[in-house]
């Protein structure tokens, strides 16, 4: 079986460990690397979150984890602890001897891409400075890189951090510009609609999964337990899971039952809508630059996502609450 392979880039807390597993253990995936972003939670939270993913897929050590961009390009970091809490429900496990890569997270996609020249995809789902950085710093890097898979904005729907914008664009709306503006062939998973009605899992689903009892099935309803109470106290019936769809999408593309070319701009210049995502869907002559994944067979998505979380993994090392 031919795999694809990629590297993930992202900021470690809830469905970004599950995509991560994805990435881990779907034999569709041929995972290179793992890249870290400022996002979610704190910048070394997410650090631990990643190494703790990798040991209960049962490959710690055989992945590296470079350390990207710890801040966004020109603002604050916002964190979404709100949210996410610590982004593994509160499991820990003995880190010690554990170190990232040295090779810095940018210059680690920029050499991976230059590998693999056409060949490497890279799933994002944290804010894109580390994107925006490697094409600022390699003017080859766009034309190495076959496609990225972004998660972020809305399509014509709501946000998720402010009634404009979603989080990953609304941290870092010069990185998500640049990113958009710079010739890439992009594929984007939005927050609204699409994970609002096809990667919203109830908590009868997330009890069927806990029921396969296996580590990475305890691993994923402890994960999502803060993030559930987050999603519902918003209205929200279930846990969300944009990022591993993300993935799930890039490695099974049977999954997307309709996808458009889009024009996606991102604003960074209001304060109110700042990294709004202006999906023109073709009417309006502009260009597109990116395909917006619509719609996706999401039983599919969750019966995947469950035949991977009933594999009977051997974790690295042995976390506990
Ligand atoms: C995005 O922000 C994070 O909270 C999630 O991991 C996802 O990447 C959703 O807005
Ligand atoms: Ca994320």
């Amino acid at each position: 079986m031919s795999t694809i392979p990629l590297v993930i880039d992202t900021d470690t807390a809830q469905d970004d460990c599950v995509a991560l597993l994805v990435g881990l253990l779907d034999p569709a995936a041929d995972l290179k690397a793992i890249t870290m972003v400022a996002g979610n939670v704190g910048f070394e939270r997410q650090v631990a979150n990643a190494f703790l993913t990798l040991s209960v897929a049962g490959r710690l050590g055989e992945v590296p984890v470079h350390l990207g961009c710890r801040r966004p390009l020109t603002r604050e970091w916002v964190s979404a602890e709100n949210v996410h809490g610590d982004g593994v429900g509160g499991l820990t496990m003995d880190a010690s001897g554990l170190e990232p890569d040295p090779k810095p997270g940018v210059d680690a996609l920029i050499d991976l891409a230059a590998a693999n020249p056409g060949e490497l995809t890279i799933v994002c789902i944290g804010p894109l400075t580390n994107i925006a950085m490697a094409a600022i710093k390699d003017p080859r890097f766009v034309a190495n890189v076959k496609s990225l898979y972004i998660m972020g904005g809305s399509n014509n729907a709501r946000g998720n951090i402010t009634a404009a914008a979603e989080y990953n664009f609304y941290v870092d709306p010069e990185a998500a510009k640049t990113v958009f503006e710079a010739g890439f062939d992009i594929v984007v998973v939005p927050w609204a609609p699409l994970t609002l009605n096809e990667a919203v899992f109830s908590r009868e689903q997330i009890a069927e999964i806990g029921a396969l009892d296996t580590p990475l099935a305890r691993f994923f309803v402890r994960i999502v337990s803060t993030t559930l109470d987050f999603d519902e106290s918003v209205g929200i019936a279930g846990s969300t899971h944009p990022d591993s769809l993300t993935a799930s999408v890039l490695l099974h593309p049977e999954l997307v039952r309709k996808s458009s070319r889009m024009s996606v701009q991102i604003e960074t210049s209001s304060e109110l809508t700042r990294g709004y995502a202006a999906m023109s869907w073709g009417v309006h002559g502009l260009d597109p630059n990116a395909t917006v994944v619509e719609a996706v067979d999401g039983a599919a998505f969750y019966a995947q996502l469950s035949a991977m979380l009933a594999i009977a993994t051997v974790p690295s090392r042995s976390f506990s609450n």
